[in-house]
């Protein structure tokens, strides 16, 4: 009885306390699911936060990104600038020497002969490859000193040279820009003291010449045939027989050279034989240069120079390397501005800027005599002779 009355509370008390246990329960499951969901919500306010950055740190990117190309283009027209800075700067340079040398001032260099080796001989294997050398030939200009007035004769433009290459040495004349008389002087003295063409011997022609761009070599006279487009003529000096022709394989040309209108194909003599110095329609800015077979017509290479045609007025061809004569509008002092070395052994920015001694003029024509080493230029109506002073390539 006893132990029945006591265990009547007891198990109300276990009755309550497992109420108690189970409230306790729910409530710890309530609090934890609170917690749970302010968990998640923090993961997802975490999610939205990291996408967010992540979209903005592509913005970023982005923006960083054009603004390096924008830097970039900035740096790109720096640098151009620079580089015109340094030609302009250049140009002084060369100018300054020219006075130094008017001077006479002798320049101290010192330079290290092993590097001048080392670079002379990577450019004679890069020649190899490009073009085959006929001559042993490696002088450059470095200078035009001493110039002689020999006459007045005939148009103010013309041609006049000497063809050593045969062997004798008359001279000929090629009057005006479209004729087809040449005149023959059996020698310097002989043209010097005839009064006009009074002791020449005329020599009639197959077809009209246009320009002054002829060249005489070994016994031929080569020129440009007026009205008939691009066709070379190979004439005989001897009767004037007509001995070949040929129409150049060219695209449409402007003239050469553009202060000397008048000529389309500009035909050069040196050690190594033929050359043509011509401008396409294509690139009226630079000048073309191609090597010629003298046999066959052919051309065998060309070269697009980096020389501009504008300003030019002339140009002659030393040992394989095209020099280029410039001048201005209004006839000033002509000077050789620009060198193209076909065997690439002398570069462009090299270019001696040598002066042709002090005359207000303008050549239509210059004719350079590899076996004389002189320039036969015809300056409005004058015949005049240029003696030209070299250097090796090989010697800095
Ligand atoms: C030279 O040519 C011009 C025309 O271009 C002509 O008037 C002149 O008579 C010619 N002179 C000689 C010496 O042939």
């Amino acid at each position: 009885m006893m132990l029945r009355m006591r265990t009547r509370p007891v198990l109300v008390l276990l009755l309550l306390s497992l109420g108690l246990i189970g409230a306790q329960q729910q409530a710890l499951m309530d609090y934890l699911e609170r917690r749970l969901q302010a968990i998640e919500d923090r993961i997802s306010l975490w999610h939205e936060q990291t996408s967010r950055y992540a979209s903005e740190l592509r913005e970023v990117k982005q923006q960083m990104v054009s603004q390096l190309e924008a830097l970039e283009k900035n740096k790109e027209g720096l640098r151009g600038e620079l580089d015109g800075l340094g030609g302009r700067v250049g140009r002084v340079e060369r100018e300054m020497d020219y006075l130094e040398t008017q001077k006479e001032a002798q320049p101290c260099v010192d330079v290290d002969d092993k590097l001048v080796e080392q670079q002379v001989i990577v450019a004679r294997e890069k020649n190899k490859l490009k073009y085959a050398k006929l001559s042993g030939c490696t002088d450059m200009l470095s200078g035009v000193k001493g110039m002689k007035v020999l006459k007045r004769l005939g148009d103010s433009k013309g041609m006049w040279t000497k063809d050593l290459s045969s062997g004798s040495g008359k001279v000929y004349v090629f009057n005006g820009t479209a004729d087809d008389t040449l005149y023959q002087f059996s020698s310097v003295r002989d043209f010097t003291s005839s009064q006009g063409t009074a002791l020449a011997t005329p020599l009639k022609l197959p077809a009209r010449w246009s320009g002054t761009g002829h060249a005489l070599y070994k016994g031929h006279a080569y020129f440009m045939e007026e009205g008939a487009d691009l066709r070379l003529l190979k004439v005989s000096l001897s009767d004037g027989s007509l001995v070949d022709s040929s129409v150049l394989p060219l695209p449409d040309l402007v003239s050469a050279y553009a202060l000397t209108p008048d000529t389309a194909v500009d035909l050069a003599v040196d050690e190594e034989g033929l050359w043509a110095i011509y401008a396409t329609q294509q690139d009226q800015r630079h000048l073309c240069l191609a090597k010629m077979d003298s046999d066959t017509l052919a051309i065998t290479q060309m070269w697009t120079t980096p020389c501009p045609r504008e300003n030019s007025e002339a140009a002659f061809v030393v040992c394989g390397t095209v020099y280029v004569v410039y001048n201005s509008r209004l006839p000033g002092r002509s000077r050789v501005q620009c060198v193209f070395d076909v065997g690439e052994m002398s570069a462009a920015d090299e270019a001696p800027l040598a002066y042709f001694p002090r005359r207000q003029g303008s050549h239509s024509s210059l004719k350079y005599s590899p076996q004389e080493r002189l320039l036969y230029a015809w300056d409005q109506g004058y015949q005049i002779l240029y003696k030209l002073t070299m250097r090796s390539k090989l010697e800095v």
